[in-house]
């Protein structure tokens, strides 16, 4: 992309290291620190019964930097997400900064676009 090219939501799909530098930053940096749900049923997770009306909380910085879910979690490594390398899965659910399901971000696709753009204009300073 030239310099004085404006980037536009076409250009982002390819560029997948933008992709990649915005998933592995909010893997480290969480916008926000948590996601609550209150449970609608009686569940089995991992052998401990949850009652139905329970208040649970996910706490990005402990799935995002366990390194059960991502190999050298401590490190900034973009290329993570990138497919071809497959280091570690892309639908690693150890960071899901948008949250997930019904009540997910409303506001994803235009904040990653938003992000995207930024950053390529960045990259072509
Ligand atoms: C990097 C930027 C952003 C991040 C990381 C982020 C993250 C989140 C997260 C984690 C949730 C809770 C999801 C869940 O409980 O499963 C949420 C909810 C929400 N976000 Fe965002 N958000 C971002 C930007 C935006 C923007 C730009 C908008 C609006 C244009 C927006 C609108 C909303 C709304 C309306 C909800 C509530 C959805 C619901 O409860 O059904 N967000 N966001």
């Amino acid at each position: 992309m030239r310099k004085d090219q404006v980037p536009v939501a076409d250009d982002v799909p390819k560029l997948p290291l933008i992709r990649a530098v915005l998933k592995e930053t909010l893997r480290l940096y969480p916008v926000l620190p948590g996601n609550g749900r209150v449970t609608q049923k009686d569940l089995i997770i991992g052998g401990y019964l949850i009652p139905k009306g329970t208040q649970l909380a996910l706490c990005h910085y402990a799935t995002s930097y366990s390194e059960e879910n991502f190999s050298e979690a401590n490190e900034f490594r973009p290329e993570r997400w990138l497919r071809k390398d497959n280091l570690d899965r892309v639908d690693n659910f150890g960071s899901i900064p948008f949250g997930y399901g019904i009540r997910s971000c409303v506001g994803k696709r235009i904040a990653e676009l938003e992000i995207h753009l930024a950053l390529i204009q960045v990259r072509t300073m």
